[in-house]
């Protein structure tokens, strides 16, 4: 990391993954590589944000995909720190952000958050980027890293970038090759995010009627939960004022998933934000190799051949 960052000039900007990159990932970097002089990007699948050594196992990989993708993607440096060059022994040091950790996806995967709050200073510290750009996807993981950085000044910008989606909705993620025939089932959650979106443009603020709208389209033993909440501080909210996040997560077989919608309501009007849809399949399954996110969200629904 030391000779990435001797090697960087001008505005650097940094896009931290853990691999396995899809058009959300790529929607980053063409971001990255559009605002700032140089792109760097990190593949390193994290183990302190696995708490379960099984998912950590199975976490889909394919380097040398990744590297074709992220080059044609406009991206100078790909860094891909070694475990010893990360943490050359197991770090002592842990970042907690209070509350904003400790909620929701920290209740859900003890440690998690502390894993990514640690990972991600130890990436800020080693390749001080001039800006980071993380996904909206991750809402939570966005709201607790923008907190992290103002807290312990770094002196980076942090961006946040639209939820890039499949042709049908579900929310893009590196897992969703995992879910294989409960793929179907797994849509469910994006529809039930959709519906609380379309009753929120309707003029509905109340979280129970928002967080019900998820719950009538995911089964209840799927869902592990949704909540409308603050969207800088995570904090449980009752109506949808100012910046909201409805945030959901849910478990299709052995496969956890989560998405969110985000919501705007003040004196200057309401809206809604679903994210961006992919005109064509993700190249996640193979499809279309390096063709950008942006490329993808020109075609129209069905996509050219
Ligand atoms: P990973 O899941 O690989 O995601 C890397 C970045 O891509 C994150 O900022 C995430 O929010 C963004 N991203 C993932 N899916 C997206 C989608 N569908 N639309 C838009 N952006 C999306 O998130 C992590 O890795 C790790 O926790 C990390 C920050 C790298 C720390 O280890």
């Amino acid at each position: 990391m030391a000779e990435a960052r001797a090697q960087a000039g001008g505005l650097v900007g940094l896009v931290p993954t853990m691999g396995f990159l899809h058009e959300g990932h790529l929607s980053l970097m063409e971001r990255a590589v559009a605002e700032c002089d140089q792109t760097m990007a990190t593949l390193y699948v994290n183990p302190l944000q696995f708490e379960d050594p099984a998912d950590l196992a199975r976490y889909p990989s394919d380097p040398d995909r990744d590297l074709a993708l992220a080059e044609a993607c406009g991206v100078d440096l790909m860094v891909v720190p070694g475990p010893e060059e990360m943490f050359p022994s197991r770090p002592l040091t842990g970042v907690t952000v209070a509350g904003i950790g400790e909620r929701l996806e920290g209740e859900f995967r003890p440690g998690h958050m502390d894993g990514v709050a640690t990972v991600v200073t130890r990436l800020l510290a080693g390749l001080q980027p001039h800006r980071a750009y993380f996904g909206r996807k991750d809402a939570q993981q966005l709201a607790l890293i923008a907190r992290l950085v103002q807290d312990l000044g770094f002196p980076v910008e942090v961006v946040g970038c639209p939820l890039v989606r499949e042709v049908d909705g579900l929310a893009l993620s590196s897992r969703n090759v995992l879910l294989g025939a409960r793929r179907a089932e797994a849509l469910a959650l994006s529809i039930g995010l959709m519906l609380a979106a379309d009753r929120f443009d309707r003029g509905e603020r109340r979280a129970t009627v928002l967080e019900a709208a998820v719950r009538s389209a995911v089964p209840e033993d799927a869902l592990e939960y949704v909540r409308l909440c603050e969207a800088a501080t995570m904090t449980p909210a009752t109506i949808a004022e100012g910046e909201t996040v409805l945030v959901a997560a849910a478990r299709f077989g052995s496969v956890r998933i989560i998405d969110n919608v985000h919501l705007v309501a003040d004196h200057h009007g309401a809206s809604a934000d679903r994210g961006v849809r992919l005109g064509r399949p993700s190249l996640l399954y193979g499809s279309e190799g390096t063709m950008t996110a942006r490329e993808q969200a020109m075609e129209p629904p069905g996509g050219a051949a």
